[in-house]
């Protein structure tokens, strides 16, 4: 089959690999339909390239059909058409139990002391294949996936792979109480996908925030104001709404590799070119990630405030504000979304009527093959690239 895959840093390329087969009884095969880029697979790019093996298949957003289940898959059956979380849980366990899926006790990675398993996500959690691909074999798929209508395009539903229960995530960890304000630090895909949860969900005031003009104008419908970090003082705007307390609650939603770090930004450039096995222990011992988004969430945010944090951070190392974070007696709530978890809320949202926007969400829709072209168009934020479907 033909499938994306890793080959060094800033470098995809598309290639024949063997199809996947079913190895233990629990798994399932899918034909993908769809498949998505997502931020997260711009770590994997570069800063966490030191964890990627050349030929490493990526994607963790996949859609499809099933075309073989294992003997014990019950409730999944071929034809069945299916989205598959990014996380790989077991359904059975304490930590699923809480609906806590990205922390499953079945897949947890003991050995990088890391948790759940994820689709094409490194050596930190479980080298697992990725859905960039024709074919996705499916661990644990009695419970790792998501049966969706036959009516519909992918589209509909694509998202419930990750950006919607991420960004519904985000609302609800951020806490927002009825008539305050929120702020969503970075409108890609996430963070423009939690202004319209958000906006929405009515009650509060969403302020978004970035730095690149498509990405601030998409947000604009859903948003009381967007401020552009390139011209706007952000705190003097978010004081001018909130009786100059600061936002009762804050996404980040942009992670380690924001702009305005450079320092941080050398020193990632320099552990990406370490060699891999010397380049591993310095991210996990003395990494570093960009702080500047979190350190915006800190100042903006009100006394007593929450910080609700959906971008991933990989430095074992960062120098926090723990001063002002306790000074200011600020909740922080983080994690990788638990996508089960937030399903049974969002999908009375996916009809035809489509209230979230999701049809229209993606600026591109690439064949497979497309796959090196896009990621780098979407690491450099060039022709208008916001979200990318892939066909294969
Ligand atoms: N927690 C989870 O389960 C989960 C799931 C998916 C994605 N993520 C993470 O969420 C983050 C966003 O993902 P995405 O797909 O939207 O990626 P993205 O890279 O497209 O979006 C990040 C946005 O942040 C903006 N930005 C950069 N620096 C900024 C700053 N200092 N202040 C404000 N905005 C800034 C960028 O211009 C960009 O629009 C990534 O870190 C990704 O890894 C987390
Ligand atoms: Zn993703
Ligand atoms: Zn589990």
């Amino acid at each position: 089959m033909r499938a994306v895959t890793w080959q060094g840093r800033r470098k995809v390329s598309v290639d024949n690999v063997p199809d996947p087969t079913i190895k233990e009884p629990n798994d399932a095969i899918i034909r993908v339909t769809s498949t998505n880029i997502c931020g997260s697979d711009l770590h994997l790019y570069e800063v966490l390239g030191a964890f990627m093996s050349e030929g490493d298949i990526l994607g963790h957003e996949a859609m499809g059909v099933v075309e073989e289940v294992g003997r014990d898959v019950d409730g999944l059956k071929v034809g069945d058409r299916v989205v598959i979380p990014f996380n790989i849980s077991c359904g059975h366990c304490f930590m699923c139990d809480q609906g806590l899926q990205s922390q499953c006790e079945t897949t947890q990675n003991r050995d990088q002391g890391t948790g759940a398993a994820l689709f094409g996500y490194s050596k930190l959690y479980g080298e697992v294949a990725g859905g960039q691909a024709e074919y996705l074999r499916v661990p644990q798929a009695q419970y790792t996936h998501i049966k969706v209508p036959v009516d519909g395009p992918d589209e509909r539903y694509v998202y419930l792979s990750d950006v919607l229960p991420t960004a519904w995530q985000a609302v609800e960890y951020a806490a927002v109480p009825d008539g305050g304000t929120l702020v969503v630090l970075g409108l890609g895909p996430i963070g423009s996908m939690a202004c319209r949860i958000a906006s929405h969900r009515k009650g509060c005031k969403v302020i978004g925030v970035d730095l690149v003009d498509e990405r601030l104008d998409r947000a604009r419908d859903y948003c009381e104001e967007v401020i552009d970090l390139r011209r706007d003082d952000a705190d003097e705007v978010v004081k001018s709404h909130t009786q100059g307390r600061g936002a009762d609650s804050v996404i980040d939603a942009v992670g380690m590799e924001a702009h305005g770090s450079p320092i941080a930004e050398a020193a990632q450039t320099a552990s990406g070119f370490l060699p891999s096995p010397v380049g591993r222990v310095v991210m996990k011992r003395a990494g570093v990630d960009r702080l500047a988004a979190l350190n915006s969430a800190i100042s903006l945010v009100r006394r007593g405030g929450t910080i609700s944090l959906s971008g991933v951070y990989g430095g074992a190392a960062d120098p926090i504000n723990l001063m002002t974070l306790f000074d200011k007696q600020i909740q922080l709530r983080m994690g990788q979304a638990n996508v089960k978890r937030w399903v049974p809320d969002i999908m009375p949202l996916l009809t035809a009527d489509d209230p979230l926007g999701v049809e229209q969400f993606a600026t591109h829709r690439l064949p497979l093959e497309a796959a090196p072209g896009a990621y780098e168009t979407f690491q450099k934020k060039e022709d208008g690239m916001v979200k990318v479907v892939l066909t294969p």
